[in-house]
């Protein structure tokens, strides 16, 4: 044997070795433990009255991607954006007083399902659908 047919038969079952750590990787990522069969994914750190009482939940580091909630008092209902700002990436945060989402770094700001409503982003705030079962929320990439 020489060294070319060496390199190549180490080189197969060096990768016959990984794939199953490959495959049994792909397959823990597919779906968490919290993620149901529908996609939705339950939010962990808060619950509903807790949501309500605080008026905003930051999660940057959530399964589904950097995540805000917020609850609208007026309308009663719980939005779920992305707060990576799409002017500069600053991450907005939620007035409850004013009730809108304000960027800390310039003058942007949205409504709570994330609509510009002023510049100078000019996209909108990607969203999260949501889902509530008794106290639990639960969210799904849009
Ligand atoms: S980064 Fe948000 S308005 Fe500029």
């Amino acid at each position: 044997m020489n060294r070319r047919e060496f390199v190549a038969l180490v080189g197969v079952g060096g990768a016959m070795a990984c794939a199953p750590e490959i495959l049994g990787t792909a397959t823990d990522q597919e779906m968490t433990p919290a993620q149901a069969a529908d996609g939705f994914v339950k939010v962990t750190g808060i619950t509903l009255k807790e949501l309500e009482a605080k008026g905003s939940f930051l999660d940057k580091k959530s399964p589904v991607g950097s995540l805000l909630l917020i609850w609208e008092k007026n309308t009663k209902k719980i939005s779920a954006v992305n707060p990576t700002c799409t002017h500069e990436g600053c991450t907005v945060k939620w007035n409850t007083g004013a009730q809108i989402l304000a960027c800390p770094c310039h003058p942007g700001k949205f409504t709570a399902t994330g609509v510009v409503t002023n510049k100078p982003p000019k996209r909108n705030l990607s969203t999260y659908q949501v889902k509530v079962e008794k106290d639990v929320i639960f969210v799904k990439k849009a």
